[in-house]
C-alpha cells in the first residue's frame, strides 16, 4: 500500500489475496501431499466443489495427519477432505482487513495461523489470506496512518501559527496606515481653516506636518510592495557605480534628523572615506536606512556608529547602537516577516516589522548576508557583507577611483 492520503481505514481483504490454489475434495491425501511437495510456496489449498470451498487443508496440517495421527498406511488411500479442516474461517473479498483479521486472531491457538477462505458474497470460491500478511499489511497501515496524522497535525499547528502571525500583522499595518492618513486628513482641514482666516503661517506649519504624516505613510507603503515584489521574486538588481562612503553620511545625517531631541550621537567611520564600489545603490541605502531607522527608533540616549571597511572582494558594513538590546531568544526571529518583538497591544515603537525582513532578503538578493549581536538592555549591533562581483562595469568604477599615491 502506498503511503498516500490519510490511512484512516484499512483496505479490503480482496486486495491482499496471496493465493488462488484449490483442489477438489475428493483428491487422495497422496496426490495433495505430492502437489505441496512440488509447490514448495504453497502453504494452504481450499477444498472446492461447484466453484464453493468446502474445507482446508494447510501443508503443515497434512503433514502431522499423515505421518502422526493416521498412520503412513492411510497415505495414499484416504481424500483429502477427510483429513481437512472441514470448518476453515470464511471472510468475504469486501471485508475490510482489520475485520479479517480480529476474526482469525479470534481462532483456537492451533488455528491462529491457518490461511483464511475468501468468497465473494454469492459464496464463491474467491482465494486465500495469509494471516502473516495480513498482520504486516495492518501494522503497515497502521503505521502510515499514525505518520500521516502526526503530519497532518503539525501542518495544522503550522499553519495557526501563521495565520495568528498574518492577523497580527493586518491589525498592526492597519494601526499604522491609520495614524498617518488620520494625521494627513485632520492637517488638511485645519489648513483650510487656515486659508480662510488668511493664517500664512499656521499654514506653513501644517503644511511641514503634513508633508511629514505623508512621507511616513509612503514609506510604509513602499515596505509592503517590497516586500511583495521580493516574495514574487521581482525585485531586480541594477548595479552602478556610486560612492558607499558618500551614502553612509547621507544616511547618517537623515538619522540625526529621525532622532529629534533624544541625546544619541550619530558617527560615521568609514575606511577608506571614499569608495567608490558597483552595487545597487538604491538597494545599499534601503539597507543602511532600514537599519539606521531602527538604531534610532530604539535608542533613547548613547550612540549609533555606522562603520564601513572595504576589502577587494567585499564591502562590510556594521550599525551599532547603545539602545534596548534585544533578548537572546528572540534573534531567531528578527528577520521573519511580521515579526515584531514588542506584544502589539503594549508595544511602544510605531513599525510594521517589515525592515528587518526586507533588509535580509535586500542583502541575499545582492549576495550577502547579515548577522545580529546583541545584549538586552545594553544595545545591538546589525552587519551586512556585500560582495563586490558585478565584474563588468568594474572599469568604469576604477576611472571614478583615487589616484593611489606611489611612495616613488
Ligand atoms: N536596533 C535594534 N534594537 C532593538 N531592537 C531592534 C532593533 N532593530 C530591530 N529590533 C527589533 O526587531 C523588530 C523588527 O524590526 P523591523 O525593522 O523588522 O520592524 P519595525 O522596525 O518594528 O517596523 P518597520 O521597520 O516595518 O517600520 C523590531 O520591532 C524590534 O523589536
Ligand atoms: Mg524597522
Amino acid at each position: 500500500m502506498t503511503p498516500t492520503g490519510i490511512e484512516t481505514e484499512s483496505a479490503l481483504v480482496n486486495s491482499v489475496i496471496t493465493s488462488s490454489a484449490w483442489i477438489a475434495p475428493s483428491t487422495s491425501a497422496r496426490g495433495v501431499a505430492e502437489r505441496f511437495f512440488r509447490e514448495v510456496s504453497l502453504d494452504a489449498c481450499a477444498l472446492v466443489e461447484s466453484g464453493e470451498p468446502v474445507g482446508l487443508i494447510t501443508r503443515n496440517k497434512l503433514l502431522f495427519s499423515l505421518f502422526r495421527r493416521y498412520g503412513f498406511e492411510l497415505y495414499g488411500r484416504k481424500p483429502i477432505i477427510a483429513i481437512a479442516d472441514a470448518d476453515p474461517l470464511i471472510v468475504y473479498d469486501d471485508e475490510r482487513i482489520d475485520v479479517a483479521l480480529d476474526k482469525a486472531l479470534g481462532r483456537p491457538p492451533q488455528d491462529i495461523y491457518d490461511e483464511i477462505v475468501v468468497t465473494n458474497a454469492g459464496g464463491c470460491y474467491r482465494g486465500l489470506l495469509s494471516v502473516k500478511q495480513l498482520i504486516i499489511q495492518q501494522s503497515n497501515t497502521l503505521a502510515n496512518s499514525i505518520v500521516q496524522k502526526e503530519l497532518a497535525h503539525e501542518r495544522a499547528r503550522e499553519l495557526e501559527k501563521i495565520s495568528q502571525v498574518k492577523s497580527q500583522f493586518i491589525a498592526n499595518v492597519t494601526h499604522e496606515l491609520r495614524s498617518p492618513v488620520n494625521a494627513i486628513i485632520s492637517l488638511a482641514e485645519l489648513m483650510r481653516i487656515s486659508t480662510e482666516k488668511g493664517y500664512v503661517d499656521q499654514l506653513r506649519d501644517r503644511l511641514a506636518l503634513l508633508m511629514s504624516s505623508a512621507t511616513n505613510l509612503r514609506a510604509i507603503i513602499t515596505n509592503i510592495l517590497d516586500l511583495s515584489k521580493i516574495e514574487a521574486g521581482k525585485m531586480e538588481v541594477i548595479c552602478e557605480c556610486f560612492d558607499v562612503a558618500e551614502t553612509l553620511r547621507e544616511v547618517a545625517e537623515t538619522t540625526r534628523v529621525l532622532l529629534g531631541n533624544k541625546p544619541v550621537e550619530v558617527t560615521v567611520i568609514a575606511d577608506p572615506e571614499n569608495c567608490p564600489v558597483i552595487l545597487d545603490p538604491i538597494k545599499v541605502r534601503q539597507i543602511l536606512t532600514n537599519l539606521m531607522s531602527n538604531a534610532a527608533k530604539f535608542t533613547d540616549s548613547g550612540s549609533i556608529i555606522l562603520s564601513m571597511k572595504s576589502t577587494p572582494d567585499a564591502i562590510c558594513i556594521a550599525v551599532n547602537d547603545t539602545g534596548i538590546g534585544i533578548r537572546e531568544e528572540d534573534l531567531d526571529r528578527l528577520f521573519k516577516a511580521f515579526s515584531q518583538l514588542e506584544d502589539a497591544k503594549t508595544k511602544r515603537h510605531e513599525g510594521t516589522g517589515l525592515g528587518l525582513t526586507i533588509t535580509k532578503n535586500l542583502a541575499d538578493l545582492l549576495g550577502g548576508s547579515m548577522r545580529v549581536s546583541s545584549k538586552y538592555g545594553q544595545g545591538s549591533t546589525f552587519e551586512v557583507t556585500l560582495p563586490l562581483q558585478c565584474a563588468e562595469r568594474e572599469d568604469s568604477c576604477n576611472d571614478n577611483r583615487e589616484p593611489e599615491h606611489s611612495p616613488y
